[in-house]
């Protein structure tokens, strides 16, 4: 297998068959506007932020703009366009129109999407649970609250009125032309098996990608980016998966996490549900539905940027990152992962193929993010606690700090005021007091220094506080 494949792509849209030539790495969201002619999807900021190039990819709510077509391969494609059965609109969009949800429309058809998605997953239709929905789509225009509604009328008591909807033009005619296409998208090659990958990887050093999440928006802002070729690993069986793996001495055993777990497969998971639930909540405060349901755990650790929510976690839970190539595999501990600034300890030829966080028993680990609201947002500061109840002393204590300097770190010196203690208001004071002296937060456009030491300073202490035996969490 070689770089040269470019395999014509075949999938559906809207329940019709497509097929497309050409190279692999172009947007998704160019394919259906641009060629498909399907503009109902439409482009707000091109970088995952809007949520307004909204699809649903095999039922999953995504953001188009940052899938690259060699990834519908095989799969179904939902536009808001597909939304009408049977020349009528679907009841979400009748719910729509009688909640005045719809006002300019920009974002209109995400939202249906988003609420098509939030409806097939059968949750409550809470207003939480909602807004949480169509968290990543952007609205200017509705204060959300007529949307909600929109949503929840179409949950609860779903409008029957039949109200006819445009015919479709059959997708070749639909107006578009590949001519007016963004020039420069790179070629992907996707292997079948890791064996072929790493070959390929050896041989050629395309850039992997996984859910494309990061790599698909600092494409867009690249300009020779054809030169630039594309490993799609996303039909690795290899680097899927979460499995508990059998205890050792003195632990329980260890969670193994594949490297194309996504933030919404740790949400998930019954395993990681019962032995690492601290997994789940970071995963859940990772972007909103569309960055959860493609952004992957390998693809956080490789990018390497300090404020990557997984990696104050990993250091904390003495994590390590398993990966492979042709010369073999290896195990690197998290501590020796992040060398410097958006580096890593991978060499060109290396793929992560999972991380393997053990359990020991009676571990307790909690995790923590400021950032600026609630959904979206990329941490100010982050901190992980993690420590081993023994005799109601904390033993093998780990603070670990993320968006505070160039690479996540361990507090050391914090962490040995904390060993060997009980927990207790005063020693949650002394430690809140030792990590805001030992740190050297970095000033950003993101926040200052003197922000992050004193959020950081104050978030431990009340990691600790909540910790304290007979003291109200809060
Ligand atoms: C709107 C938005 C919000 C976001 N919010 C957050 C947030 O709150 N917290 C946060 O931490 N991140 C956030 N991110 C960043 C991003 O979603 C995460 O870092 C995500 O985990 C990246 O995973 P991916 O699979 O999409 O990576 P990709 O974009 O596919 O790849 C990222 C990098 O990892 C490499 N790579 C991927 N997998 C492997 C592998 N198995 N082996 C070797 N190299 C690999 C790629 O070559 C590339 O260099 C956000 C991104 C967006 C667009
Ligand atoms: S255009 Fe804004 S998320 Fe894709
Ligand atoms: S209706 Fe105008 S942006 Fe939402």
């Amino acid at each position: 297998m070689t770089l040269a494949t470019a395999a014509r792509l075949r999938f559906t849209v809207n329940g019709r068959p497509a097929e497309v030539a050409g190279p692999g790495g172009r947007r998704l969201l160019d394919l259906l506007r641009l060629e498909l002619g399907l503009t109902g999807t439409k482009e707000g900021c091109g970088e995952g932020e809007c949520g307004a190039c909204s699809v649903l990819l095999d039922g999953e709510l995504v953001a188009s703009c940052l899938v690259p077509v060699a990834q519908v391969q095989g799969r179904a494609v939902l536009t808001v366009e597909g939304l009408a059965r049977e020349g009528r609109l679907d009841p979400l969009q009748v719910a729509f129109l009688e909640t005045g949800a719809s006002q300019c429309g920009f974002c209109t058809p995400a939202m249906l999407l988003a609420g098509r998605a939030f409806l097939a997953s059968g949750a409550e239709p809470t207003e939480d649970a909602i807004r949480e929905a169509i968290a990543g789509t952007l609205c200017r225009c509705t204060g959300y609250t007529r949307i909600v509604e929109g949503i929840r009328l179409a949950a609860t008591d779903p409008p029957g009125a039949a109200i006819p909807a445009p015919a479709l033009a059959p997708l070749a005619e639909a107006g578009g032309s590949p001519a007016a296409l963004p020039s420069g998208a790179p070629e992907v090659v996707s292997p079948g098996s890791l064996a072929d990958a790493l070959a390929v990887l050896a041989a050629e050093h395309p850039r992997p990608i996984a859910g494309g999440t990061d790599l698909m928006v600092g494409l867009a802002s690249r300009a020779a980016t054809a030169a630039w070729p594309l490993l799609d690993l996303g039909d690795l069986d290899e680097l899927r998966g979460i499995r508990l793996e059998p205890g050792r001495a003195a632990q329980f055993g260890a969670l193994v996490l594949g490297a194309l777990t996504t933030y919404a497969e740790l949400r998930r998971s019954a395993l990681v549900a019962e032995h690492l639930p601290v997994l789940a909540e970071m995963a859940a405060s990772v972007g909103a539905v569309q960055v959860q349901n493609r952004g992957t755990l390998g693809g956080n650790i490789v990018t390497a940027s300090p404020a990557g929510d997984s990696l104050p976690l990993l250091l904390a839970t003495d994590a390590e990152i398993l990966v492979e190539s042709l010369r073999g595999r290896r195990s690197v501990p998290a501590a020796a992962f992040w060398p410097a600034y958006r580096q890593t300890a991978l060499a060109s030829d290396e793929l992560v193929l999972a991380v393997r966080v053990p359990l020991p028993v009676g571990r307790h680990v909690r995790f923590r993010k400021v950032g600026t609201r609630q959904a979206q947002a990329i941490a100010k500061a982050s901190v992980a606690l993690a420590w081993r109840e023994e005799g109601g002393t904390w033993r093998d204590v780990r603070v670990a700090l993320g968006s505070l300097a160039p690479t996540p770190v361990r507090a050391l010196a914090t962490e040995a005021v904390l060993e060997g203690q009980r927990p207790t208001a005063a020693l949650a004071d002394r430690a809140a007091a030792a990590v805001a002296a030992e740190i050297s937060p970095i000033d950003d456009v993101r926040s200052t220094a003197v922000y992050r030491r004193s959020v950081t300073a104050r978030v431990l202490r009340r990691l600790i506080l909540d910790a304290v035996p007979g003291r109200k969490a809060g």
